[in-house]
Order: C-alpha cells, then structure tokens, then sequence
C-alpha cells in the first residue's frame, strides 16, 4: 500500500492506494471546516506547521479508523503541499515561527528591488522567473525585519519537508521545491549562488537536495507507532501540489496540460526547454521530472483568489447550502449574471498581475435584480475570466492547449464551472476522477522503485467525460466586460 499526503491551504487529505491497481482504497481529510489563514497584517498570511502536522496525523487516523486496510501494510509515502511557503527551524527541529504561506504578499518589494539589482534579462534566463515573492524572498524579508529569528534559523524548508521532517526527522528537499523558491539555477542546473549571495543567505540554511523520487528517510518510531505504520516505511516522493497534481493526471510531456481550482486556481503546462515569461507573469518550475540531463520544466499560471473566493461567498450568502445546491440555483441564471462582473483577486498579490493587489471586487449590483444566485454565478464566471486572463499569457509564451485535464475536485465538481471554463478559454475540459493525495500516494510508489515510470504510475487514471467548449457570443462579451472592469482597476492601482 502507499500512502499519500496532500498538505493544502484549507485541508490536508490523505488517500491510501493500493500499489498492485493504482487503486484507491480509502480516503480522510481534516479539518472538517477551511483550516484558518491568520493575517495579523495587510497582505500577510500565516499558517502555524505544528498545526500541519496535528491536521496530518488526524487524518491518517480517521483514514485508518475505517478498517479498510492495515496499516502496517503501508510501504510508501508520497507529501503533495501548498507550494512557495517558508517554514523555519532550530536545531532542535522546532519551527521558529508560523509559516509564511504562498498567498502572503509582504516580500514583494525586496523581490522586486532584487530583480532590479539582478539585472532582467540574465537572471530569467538562469531562473526563469523574476525573485518575486517567493520563499528565497520571504527568507530575505525575516532577515532584514526579524534578525533575531533569522540568527536562530538551523534549515529552512518548504511546507512538504516540514511534513517529511515531522515523519522521518530527516532534513530534506529536491530541486523541483527548491526551485519553487527560486533558489534554482536552471543554467547550471545546480542551487542558485546568484540569488543567495545577493539575499546574503547562508548555505548551510538550505536542506539537503536529493532527486524528487528517491528515500527522504524512514518514518521515526515514535511515529510509526502513533499512526499505527511499520517502522520500514518510507518517505519517498515529495512536490509542490501543482507538480503533482499534473504528475497525477498523467501531464508529464509536452502538449499536455493540467487545471485544479482548490483555494488556488492553476494552470500546468509542460515544456522540454527553459522557458519562462519575460515579465515573469507566468511562473516556470522544475517539473518532477526534471533531472541531469533532462529538461522538464512546469509553466505554471496562479490565480490566487479561486476556490478561496466560491467558499467566502457561500459563507457570507449561503452558508447553510450545500455546493451542490448553490450551483444548481446558480445555473439557473443567464450567462453574464445579467451585468454581475467579479474580479477574484482578494487573496493577495496576483502574479499574473505583475504581483498587484488589486482585491476582490463584485461590481454592478442592482438591488431589485438581482439575487444571491446571481452571486454565485457572476463568481464562478469571474474566476472563469480570470483563468482565460492568464491563459492569453501562456498563449503569448506560444503554449497553445486544445484539451486541458482536471480532477473531478473542487470547482471542477460545478458543471456551471465546468462549461464555463471550457467557453471561455474555448479548451476542451477532460474530467478525471483523481485527486492531490492520490497522485501523492502514486508518487510514492515511483520513488520507492514500485512503479517502473511515471507512466506505469498513472496508467490506472480513470476519465469520467469531457466538457467540449461551445461557440459562445455571450462569454465572448462577458470576458470583453470583465477586462475593461480588470483594466480599470489595474489602471487605478499604484502599487
Ligand atoms: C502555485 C501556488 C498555489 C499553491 C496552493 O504556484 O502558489 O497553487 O501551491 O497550494
């Protein structure tokens, strides 16, 4: 059996697949309600990773708690996490302070002074992305504001290795998460010396880098014995939730492209060249795939303000409803949402925005119109809008998907969604039924040497049908209205 983790901003699931199938034989999640995004500032967003783990182990156990398997039988594990984040620790391997998620805005500024001073041209070309906001400039940020806690620091880690750490008391990472840091230099294919000098990083903060799919360590006994797990398991696979999720739908090769809309919303396409957007408004990471010799790189958009959004909406208007519900009622409203427009960025700076904060906005409200539903529907096309904004730009970085595949999770659960994303982006949406711990669990068994390849891995994927984009006038105008209302606001903001 293998054992996957998925470490998400609102949830951490847990799936546990049977090596033999690729099958999954049981599932758990915790928290039962979104786990808390504390902000004690503007543009801040902090989670404790103490709390990560609480939320792990409670999982695996309510997983376990079905006997539906033993656990002893688990060989594998695989750690699918929100990517970006920055977690700190002593020598003692407790955390210094909460951790600075991805959706945290406070290191804008030192990452754009940084690409500044780093001069454009050059420093995309080895790193493919502009420092931004990213972990090696969240680190830079406690260096110059908290330098006590800085002086305290024994390794830094991202979300997943804080994960892998609690499990094996190995410190480790690879350089697909490393390169989510931009800590990566892609031209030299080794640890960017580049942007740690000009941070004035120390190496010896760094984790170990091993390759993506090889033994992070053994889980502890301690642990193995509070899960109910063998003390021979291991963890053997960890990545950014956007890699893996694309890794699970099978998008491993050029041409093939993968979606999610969790908290996030994400677009994952696959490139066999260092390719990155000039204005860095598109992000390129290593794919799991990428190793000596091969080029595999992730061209990735990110929306931070999707799911995030559906759910703040629902709580403020319908919380009593179900998703189910909300959506029915809202595919009962016309395309347009008769004039609602929604601009989804209110979870942060927007990368495909060049990092502004523009926040939400619902525009066009008339009191005796319009109704939640109309709400509801004018969100999900929002966020439909949003996704075609970033798309455009990997079209311009001549990436140009006809069929994108999704797991049948979140926002893709909306058939309203589903539609809407196929019109707008005028894409074909192949539904399949797979989620973040599965392809964590399949990733296990790769690393793990249980799989032969990445294809064998996911040879079980099951599709459930495909969503055909429909000629459409009305999201044709809808989108036209929708950035004149993004160009406006853009024009306004002087951050
Ligand atoms: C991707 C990104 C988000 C987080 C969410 O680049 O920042 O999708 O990974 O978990």
């Amino acid at each position: 059996l293998l054992l996957g983790i998925d470490l998400g901003t609102s949830f951490i699931k847990v799936s546990i697949v049977d090596s033999a199938t690729g099958s999954k034989v049981a599932s758990a999640q915790y928290p039962e309600t979104e786990a808390e995004i504390i902000s004690v500032q503007k543009g801040w967003a902090e989670q404790d990773p103490e709390r990560w783990w609480t939320y792990t182990k409670k999982a695996i156990l309510k997983a376990n708690a079905e006997e539906l398997y033993n656990p002893k039988d688990i060989q594998a594990i695989g750690i699918a996490y929100q990517m970006h984040g920055l977690v700190l620790v002593d020598r003692a391997l407790q955390p210094l302070r909460n951790a600075i998620i991805w959706c945290d805005s406070r290191a804008v500024e030192i990452g754009n002074t940084a690409f500044e001073t780093l001069q454009h041209a050059g420093f995309l070309q080895s790193h493919l992305n502009s420092p931004g906001n990213f972990t090696a400039s969240k680190l830079a940020w406690v260096k110059e504001n908290e330098p006590e806690i800085y002086s305290r620091i024994y390794k830094f880690m991202l979300p997943g290795d804080f994960i892998s750490m609690r499990l094996t008391q190995e410190i480790n990472s690879n350089p697909s998460s490393i390169s989510e840091g931009i800590l990566w230099d892609f031209e030299q294919d080794s640890l960017s010396d580049r942007l740690l000098d000009h941070y004035g990083i120390d190496r010896e903060l760094v984790p170990d880098i091993q390759p993506v799919f090889s033994v992070y360590g053994k889980v502890a006994p301690e642990v193995a014995q509070e899960l109910g797990l063998s003390s021979e398991a291991v963890v053997s696979y960890k990545a950014g939730d956007q890699p893996n999720n694309a890794l699970s739908l099978g998008v491993l090769d050029v041409g093939e492209v993968a979606a999610t809309a969790g908290t996030s919303g994400v677009i994952y396409a696959v490139a066999d060249h260092l390719l990155y957007d000039r204005e860095s408004r598109v992000n390129s990471f290593a794919h799991v795939g990428h190793s000596d010799g091969q080029t595999n790189i992730g061209v990735l958009l990110c929306i931070n303000g999707t799911g995030i959004q559906n759910s703040w909406i629902r709580k403020l208007t319908g919380a009593e409803r179900s998703y189910a519900e909300i959506n029915a009622e809202a595919a009962q409203i016309a395309v347009g949402s008769e004039g609602i427009l929604v601009l989804p960025f209110g979870n942060g700076a927007e990368r495909m925005l060049n990092n502004k904060t523009i926040h939400g906005h619902v525009e066009n409200l008339d009191f005796v119109r319009h109704s939640a539903a109309h709400i509801w529907r004018a969100v999900q096309e929002g966020i439909a809008c949003s996704f075609r904004y970033g798309l455009d730009i990997i079209r311009e970085n001549d990436i140009h998907p006809t069929v994108i595949k999704a797991g049948h999770a979140n926002m893709f659960l909306s058939p309203l969604f589903q539609q809407a994303f196929a019109d707008v982006n005028q894409v074909a949406v192949e539904l399949y039924e797979q989620d973040g711990s599965v392809g964590a669990a399949l990733g296990a068994g790769i690393g793990a040497g249980i799989f032969r390849d990445k294809r064998e891995a996911v040879a079980g994927l099951k599709r459930k049908g495909t969503i055909e984009p429909q000629q459409s006038t009305r999201y044709e105008e809808l989108y036209s209205s929708w950035l004149q209302a993004l160009n406006q606001k853009l024009n306004q903001s002087n951050i």
